[in-house]
């Protein structure tokens, strides 16, 4: 490990967007399958791991939403849930705000119950255990319709009081989020955060939409945003935080490579732009990998490390006190490693 190495995995962060079944690794995916008799098309780890070669988001989509299918008890939600929380706790992620999505399981006959109860169950592992905090997120699937999702609003709410936000994933460029306008009203209603995927690979007036129709508090990915200066002037004016994933940016051939990732450009120009690995078992890394590929790519100095996870709290939906204690860490670990 190099000084800047032993530098991020000792920065205190957190993880605000993590999709929690792209965190189900080829080792774990075989041992779920083998464990409740599922079949799956491929014969090794290898075999899996030689298949995670992306063109855009939907051949992503498609290989992770089959490999979701081995996911059947609430044992295996708590375990994966486990398994990405001991890596983010060795990355030095003292609060994640974890994605799930409910649809993907549901539509297959799990119950919403199932899901929901092996994830928080997990959480609560975690938090004993590492003392790392974390928050659920409902995330929609966008390819699916308005009625679906009010289902799903509907299934959850026995657990709401447990789920901090919503937000929206899946195929992006077809599915504006002006689709979801009602079920984000409502979810608004229920006192829920709103999140929602923007301008990944849809363009700038999708991310002007997840603003003025689903009035969202974060802004997931964000990066199209750019090609629209007077819109990153106002995410700059209000303070949004923008989740970005270098690496995935990197996987789904949205940047050509980290070395011209644009997260540096993003912070001179006032964004409030965070560091996270969105489905590290198929990108290939959790957030500490994100944070080093984006330092030597750009290279990044300590202050703009620093400057991200500041982000990253300011950017979460903890309270005020929990932030202020969070941030006092990062000052201290900063100034000891200047
Ligand atoms: N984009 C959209 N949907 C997703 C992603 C993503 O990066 N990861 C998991 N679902
Ligand atoms: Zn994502």
């Amino acid at each position: 490990m190099t000084d800047l190495d032993t530098f991020i995995a000792g920065l205190p962060k957190a993880e605000l967007h993590l999709h929690i079944e792209g965190s189900l690794e080829p080792e774990q995916m075989f041992e779920f399958a083998r464990r409740n008799a599922i079949e799956i098309p491929f014969k090794s780890v290898e075999e899996v791991r030689a298949a995670y070669e992306f063109s855009n988001l939907q051949d992503f989509l498609d290989i992770y939403y089959a490999g979701a299918s081995v996911l059947q008890t609430e044992q295996d939600f708590r375990d994966m849930a486990m398994a990405y929380f001991d890596r983010a706790a060795a990355d030095g992620v003292v609060h994640a705000e974890i994605f799930f999505d409910p649809q993907t399981h549901t539509d297959r006959g799990i119950p919403f119950g199932v899901v929901a109860n092996g994830l928080l169950q997990g959480m609560a592992d975690a938090e004993a255990k590492h003392g790392l905090t974390s928050k659920l997120i409902l995330c929609f699937l966008r390819h699916l319709d308005e009625e679906a999702a009010f289902k799903t609003l509907n299934q959850a709410q026995p657990w709401i009081d447990q789920i901090a936000g919503v937000g929206l994933d899946s195929s992006e460029v077809g599915h504006p989020p002006s689709k979801f306008e009602r079920v984000f009203a409502a979810a608004g209603a229920m006192g829920l955060k709103r999140v929602v995927h923007a301008g990944e690979e849809g363009p700038p007036e999708y991310v002007k939409e997840a603003l003025d129709l689903l009035h969202i508090d974060r802004l997931d990915h964000g990066n199209r945003s750019l090609e629209d200066p007077d819109l990153v002037a106002r995410l700059a004016r209000s303070a949004m935080t923008l989740t970005v994933c270098p690496l995935s940016n990197v996987k789904l051939c949205n940047v050509e490579s980290i070395d011209t990732h644009p997260i540096d450009r993003m912070l001179e120009l006032g964004l409030r732009a965070t560091v996270n690995s969105d489905d590290p078992a198929y990108f290939g890394g959790y957030v500490g990998d994100n944070y080093r590929a984006i330092a030597g790519g750009r290279g990044l100095s300590r202050t703009q490390l620093v400057t991200l996870a500041r982000n990253s709290f300011l950017g979460s939906f903890l309270p005020d006190e929990d932030v202020a204690r969070h941030l006092a860490t990062l000052d201290a670990y900063a100034e000891a490693h200047a």
